[in-house]
């Protein structure tokens, strides 16, 4: 994702916030119950990807996990599928989460984005306004021990930062109260395979944490 991009999000929601506008917050009741949320996005046509979409990629695994990973959006087989990570990608993230002595049972698996852009483009600012109050939603309510952002994006978007991954990785961050780990994306570790070794540092810090 370019710069751009990120400085045309925070430019939007800071006029937002300048104008009041506090609606990408869920009303208490909705925050209570992760199915309500589910129902409301799996209805959700608050942007045009509504209108492409296969299925609502909501997010799978233990509501009460301790851990979570949140990636930028579903690609062509996530929304086939109607499940995150679940294309090349996903496998590798599979193969990393089992390395860590767990299942993908046992952890929250979810997006910043709900629907899939037409050709994996980027996320626009819009779209993300919209969405982003589903994930803080479902972050509120699984409330995990810790947080890991998978990639750039997802990282600059929940640290509302345009630091570098390359900074941001491997040091913990907060994100609404939560030990935050962002790390490289396994789509960026299939084409630089080189880098597995630092996001595995990072998954081993995560492991520490969680004792
Ligand atoms: N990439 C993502 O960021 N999320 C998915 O669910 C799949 C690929
Ligand atoms: N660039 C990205 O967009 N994501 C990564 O995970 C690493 C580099």
């Amino acid at each position: 994702m370019s710069n751009d991009i990120l400085k045309k999000i925070r430019a939007y929601f800071q006029m937002e916030k300048e104008c009041g506008i506090h609606e990408y917050l869920l009303s208490p009741k909705k925050k209570d119950d992760l199915s309500l949320i589910k129902e409301e996005v799996t209805s959700c046509r608050m942007c045009g990807l509504s209108k492409m979409r296969k299925n609502v990629v909501f997010g799978t695994g233990n509501t009460k996990a301790r851990l979570m990973f949140i990636g930028e959006a579903p690609g062509y087989e996530e929304d086939i599928q109607g499940r995150p990570f679940v294309g090349r990608a996903g496998e590798l993230l599979t193969r990393i989460i089992e390395a860590m002595g767990l299942k993908r049972e046992d952890v929250y698996i979810s997006n910043i984005l709900k629907c899939r852009p037409p050709q994996n483009r980027n996320p626009l600012p819009d779209e993300i306004s919209h969405c982003i109050k589903y994930l803080y939603g479902q972050i509120d309510y699984i409330k995990p021990q810790v947080i890991c952002g998978l990639g750039k994006f997802a990282a600059q978007i929940l640290l509302e930062t345009e630091t570098p991954i390359t900074r941001l990785r491997g040091e913990w961050h907060k994100c609404r109260g939560i030990r935050f780990m962002p790390t490289y994306h396994p789509a960026y570790l299939l084409r630089n395979p080189g880098a597995k070794k630092l996001v595995w540092q990072d998954m081993k810090k995560i492991m520490k944490e969680l004792g």
